[in-house]
């Protein structure tokens, strides 16, 4: 498959068409930031690992009946996925107390709820992501009714399966941001990345965080965290 051009270019990955109508190229650059953008940074080997990882959980995701962008990893930082439009929605899965959902409601870190929360966020930089219902995204046409039915379900089952392998090797899944596409035929998938950019892993004996808050708090061995996940996935 030929990359052509660039189509798009995020904060943590850029988007290539190819010579198949139907697939795009994915490139993990080792970017990092946080706070919209006002925290910039590097770490160093991250795309490489965020590319490996993503592709192992997605294929793992695939063979629960999950069905996602993935398609053939080219190379360390490039992957095939199927062509999909991204529904401008960051669905956030919770399972313990943390970051945002502490700050905005006062709480400490690391309450473990009863059942998990689910929060959408409207992908949109200029305005800083902000929180919003089914009802505003419905209202915004973000997405049908039905479309949010399949994406609310298919987030619940992701955090089933994720949940049960990350403490498979002794990781607390706490919360992650997924995010959905659709097909030309107007089928949902999900879509983007699934990596310590995107989830919060604590280890279940010590709680030491192994994802980019050691980025955004400026905890230290950023490098270190990302590269023991992979080891304990049996990647690294
Ligand atoms: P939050 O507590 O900052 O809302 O983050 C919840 C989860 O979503 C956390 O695992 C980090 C992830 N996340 C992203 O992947 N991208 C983002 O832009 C934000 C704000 C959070
Ligand atoms: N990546 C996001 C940003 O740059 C935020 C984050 O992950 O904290 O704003």
């Amino acid at each position: 498959m030929t990359k052509l051009e660039q189509i798009y270019e995020g904060k943590a990955k850029k988007v290539f068409r190819t010579d198949d109508p139907e697939r795009f190229i994915v490139s993990y650059k080792d970017d990092a930031t946080a706070f919209d953008g006002k925290k910039k940074g590097t770490i160093m080997g991250k795309g490489v690992i965020n590319n490996r990882m993503t592709n192992y959980l997605m294929q793992m995701l695939e063979s629960k009946g999950i069905p996602t962008h993935f398609v053939e990893e080219l190379s360390d930082r490039d992957t095939v996925v199927k062509k999909v439009e991204i529904v401008p929605l960051e669905v956030i899965i919770r399972n313990i107390s943390a970051g945002h959902f502490a700050q905005r409601y006062g709480v400490e870190e690391g309450i473990v709820f009863e059942e998990p929360v689910i929060e959408f966020s409207y992908k949109n930089d200029a305005l800083g992501d902000p929180l919003l219902n089914s009802y505003h995204a419905r209202a915004l046409k973000l997405a049908t009714k039905e479309e949010i039915e399949t994406i609310k379900d298919l987030a619940f089952r992701v955090n089933e399966a994720l949940k049960e392998f990350f403490l498979s090797v002794n990781i607390r899944l706490v919360d992650f941001k997924l995010e959905f596409g659709r097909t030309s035929d107007g089928t949902i998938i999900l879509a983007d990345e699934i990596s310590p950019d995107t989830c919060r892993l604590w280890d279940k004996d010590t709680d030491e965080k192994l994802d980019k808050d050691r980025f955004r708090r400026d905890l230290g061995n950023v490098e270190g965290a990302y590269q023991e996940v992979m080891r304990r996935i049996g990647l690294g």
